[in-house]
Order: structure tokens, then C-alpha cells, then sequence
């Protein structure tokens, strides 16, 4: 089972990066677009080398307060485009907790530095035009266990399990 950990968007926010992922099709870009309902912002990707039990195992002993986060930028990675998002202390450092939870757990995952993105498209065509990307922002009350998995008409995000903040 294909795992990840992920903060999911607020309905208000996956609707902006949608109107922007819109934008960029009207602009000329193509590629596979992210379904809007998959929208989401990854902390950690496990794959499957975990079960989902030891996974919240380990999450579980990360207490983290709700914080906001607010969409800002945009940028590629090779033919990945991407909505970023300003710059947030608590998002950076719960990252940071839940990557170490899992590797004293021993539990496996891409260990490359966290640059946090929303992918919009994979396999985009061309240079990005310069577009202005819709605003919003949301409070994140909640990180996700997620299982990923091939559905008949593309992705199928999935949540297992979930870390609540303190206090909610
Ligand atoms: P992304 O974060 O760039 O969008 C499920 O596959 C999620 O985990 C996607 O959001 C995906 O890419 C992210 N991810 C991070 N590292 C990955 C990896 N090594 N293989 C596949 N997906 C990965």
C-alpha cells in the first residue's frame, strides 16, 4: 500500500488553485492536470515499505497547534508545476517532527529536503507563463495518513487515519 502524509486542502482553497491551474490551460499549458478533489500538500512519502498501523504509531507522539497557511508562488520542478505557498514556521518545523517521529520508528521515506508544493500538473508542456495564481488561506486542524493508489480514471487519494491538532 502506497502511503503519504499530507495536509488536505480546504474546499475554498483547492476551488483558487483550481481557477489557477484554469488560467494556465487558457494560457496554453498542457499536461496531466491534478484532479481538484486531489489537491493536497505532502509532508512525507512513505511508499510501501510501512502498514498504515506503525505509520500513526509514530505520528502519534507529534502534538502540533492548528496554524495557517496561505498559498503564495509559483514554481516547476523539470515538467512538475506547482502552487507554493509563504513562508510558515509551524508548517516547517510539525514537518520536521513527523520526519524524525518516522525514522526513530525506523519507518522509511523520501528523505529529500522538504520544499513545501501543491503539484498542479505533471508532465506540463513549455515554459510557465506569468500568471498571477488565485489567493487563499486556510487553517490546518489536521495531517492525514493517505494511501495513493490507481484508479480507472487516474489517482485515488485516500485518508486512512488522521493527526488532529491540540486543543480542536
Ligand atoms: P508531489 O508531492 O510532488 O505532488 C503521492 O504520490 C504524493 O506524494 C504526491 O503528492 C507526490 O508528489 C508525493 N511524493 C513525494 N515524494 C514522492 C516519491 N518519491 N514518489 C512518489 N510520490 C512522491
Amino acid at each position: 500500500m502506497r502511503l503519504f502524509i499530507a495536509v488536505c486542502l480546504s474546499d475554498e482553497m483547492k476551488h483558487a488553485l483550481h481557477d489557477t491551474q484554469r488560467e494556465l490551460y487558457n494560457q496554453g499549458v498542457r499536461g496531466r492536470f491534478t484532479a481538484e478533489e486531489n489537491l493536497h500538500l505532502t509532508l512525507a512519502f512513505i511508499g510501501d515499505r510501512a502498514e498504515p498501523g506503525s505509520v500513526m504509531n509514530a505520528l502519534s507522539s507529534v502534538p502540533f497547534a492548528p496554524f495557517e497557511l496561505t498559498l503564495e508562488g509559483m514554481g516547476s520542478f523539470d515538467d512538475i508545476c506547482w502552487a507554493g505557498m509563504e513562508k510558515s514556521v509551524p508548517l516547517a518545523a510539525v514537518t520536521r517532527r513527523i520526519r524524525r517521529a518516522l525514522a526513530e520508528k525506523g519507518i522509511p521515506f523520501d528523505t529529500k529536503p522538504f520544499i513545501p508544493h501543491i503539484t498542479l500538473i505533471r508532465g506540463a508542456s513549455g515554459k510557465l507563463p506569468d500568471i498571477r495564481p488565485s489567493q487563499a488561506n486556510m487553517t490546518v486542524r489536521r495531517i492525514s495518513l493517505m494511501r495513493s493508489e490507481h484508479g480507472k480514471s487516474g489517482m485515488i487519494y485516500t485518508e486512512l487515519a488522521a493527526l488532529e491538532a491540540e486543543g480542536t
